[in-house]
């Protein structure tokens, strides 16, 4: 590492879906009381992808107003991190490259382990900037969170990407090390090759979610890091919001803290705001609590922030992060809130349909309806390729 180089995150942009179903409409048509929904797992609203959309199309319209903002001159490496993954060979990471026009002289691979992956891309990035801080790193996480129809996971389904560059000298927020981390060999949650949507034993997730905070501490703390109360805010992967509130119970219980609500919605609330409203987005998670902190909140100037990753199988990491002098300058506080507002609410039947829409597999031609409003769209499948186009 080169000595007392800052990096981190110098820009951060996120995008979602044309569609939304609230839980209102879910829990109208499956008899739940939507208090179960609303407060007992904190979610409001899950983004749901048109059929022209995909991990791309969302990857792509995150990513596009950073490459417009900073160019491409620095930009030599794409890490697309997904579990939705829409093939087994080629990275998603070259269909943005090819939509943003960016330069042949970069390096793309996708990168996997469930919700931690986004966070795998960023620490790799920071490495690689180590080694020549004239680079930068497009980071993108980018996922769509799908589980069976009338599954208890399906009121935890969500879509988004988050886009993130990686620089010396960030503007937003430096990361710090060290980093806490933690493997456990545990099947809560997955999904099979043949099979699009995730399997999970619900309960036995949280236990392992909550083993994984603990242990991923336990080390943060064993490599120096530091203590609890210096940090201001807490970014959680949060696969419903009401699981960040019951992981920061856990860590304040294990070091030895008091439980005082009030303390603790201070240091969680305003990263669930958009989670609520989009749902769990997998590898954009932790990431879109750090963009509704940075966006909403009182100015956080040298504030710490700790950050927790967790992708079930499982991995977790628990590190630190520095917000930078000037960093509300920076933000996209409007895009974001827009992206999420323009959503259009869509009826019980429309998502099931949306739900249960798959491509034929025979390998004919199979043009994608027009219904994207993002600027790019999955314009349909051709010979098993899938082909991608502006709108
Ligand atoms: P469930 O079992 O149907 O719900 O599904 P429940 O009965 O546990 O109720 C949920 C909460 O609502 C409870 O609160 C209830 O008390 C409360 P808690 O006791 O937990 O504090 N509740 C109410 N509150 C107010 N008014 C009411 C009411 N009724 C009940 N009327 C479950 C919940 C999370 C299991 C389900 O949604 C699920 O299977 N989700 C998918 C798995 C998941 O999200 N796991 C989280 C940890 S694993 C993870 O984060 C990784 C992941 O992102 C994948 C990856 O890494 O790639 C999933």
């Amino acid at each position: 590492m080169s000595g007392n180089l800052s990096v981190g995150i110098h820009d951060l942009s996120f995008s979602t879906t044309r569609f939304v179903l609230t839980h209102a409409t879910l829990a109208a048509h499956n008899g739940t009381d939507i208090g179960k929904y609303h407060a007992g797992i904190g979610q409001r609203s899950m983004s749901v992808p048109a059929v022209d959309e995909d991990i791309v199309t969302m990857a792509a319209a995150a990513a596009a107003p950073i490459v417009a903002r900073h160019g491409t001159d620095r930009i030599r490496t794409i890490v697309f991190a997904t579990e939705t993954s829409v093939d087994q060979a080629k990275a998603a990471g070259i269909h943005v490259h090819s939509l943003l026009g960016m330069p042949s002289a970069t390096r793309t691979v996708e990168l996997k382990q469930a919700c931690y992956g986004g966070t795998a891309a960023l620490q790799f990035a920071i490495g690689i900037v180590h080694r020549d801080p004239s680079q930068q790193v497009l980071v993108i996480a980018s996922d769509v969170s799908k589980y069976e129809l009338d599954n208890p996971g399906e009121a935890t389904q969500g879509a988004a990407a988050v886009a993130m560059l990686v620089s010396a000298d960030p503007a937003l927020v430096r990361i710090e090390e060290p980093s806490g981390v933690f493997t456990a060999d545990i099947m809560d949650f997955w999904r099979p090759n043949y099979r699009a949507t995730a399997l999970v034993d619900g309960h036995e997730s949280i236990s392992a979610y909550l083993q994984a905070v603990e242990g991923a501490w336990k080390d943060y703390a064993e490599q120096g890091g530091r203590a609890l109360d210096e940090f201001r805010a807490f970014c959680y992967h949060q696969p419903f919001t009401k699981m960040a509130y019951k992981a920061h119970r856990h860590l304040l219980q294990n070091c030895g803290h008091e439980i005082d609500e009030a303390r603790i919605a201070r240091a969680i609330g305003l990263t669930t705001t958009y989670n609520a409203e989009i749902g769990n987005s997998y590898t954009a998670s932790v990431y879109l609590g750090l963009a509704a902190l940075l966006d909403n909140a009182d100015d956080l100037t040298d504030q710490a922030i700790g950050f927790l990753s967790y992708g079930s199988g499982s991995v977790a990491e628990f590190f630190g992060g520095t917000v930078v002098p000037g960093y509300r300058a920076r933000l996209r506080s409007g895009p974001h809130r827009e992206a999420i507002a323009r959503r259009q609410p869509v009826d019980y039947d429309r998502y099931r349909e949306l739900h249960e829409y798959s491509f034929p597999v025979d390998g004919g031609d199979h043009p994608a309806p027009k219904e994207t409003t993002g600027p790019y769209r999955l314009a349909g499948l051709s010979g098993h390729k899938r082909i991608y186009e502006p709108r």
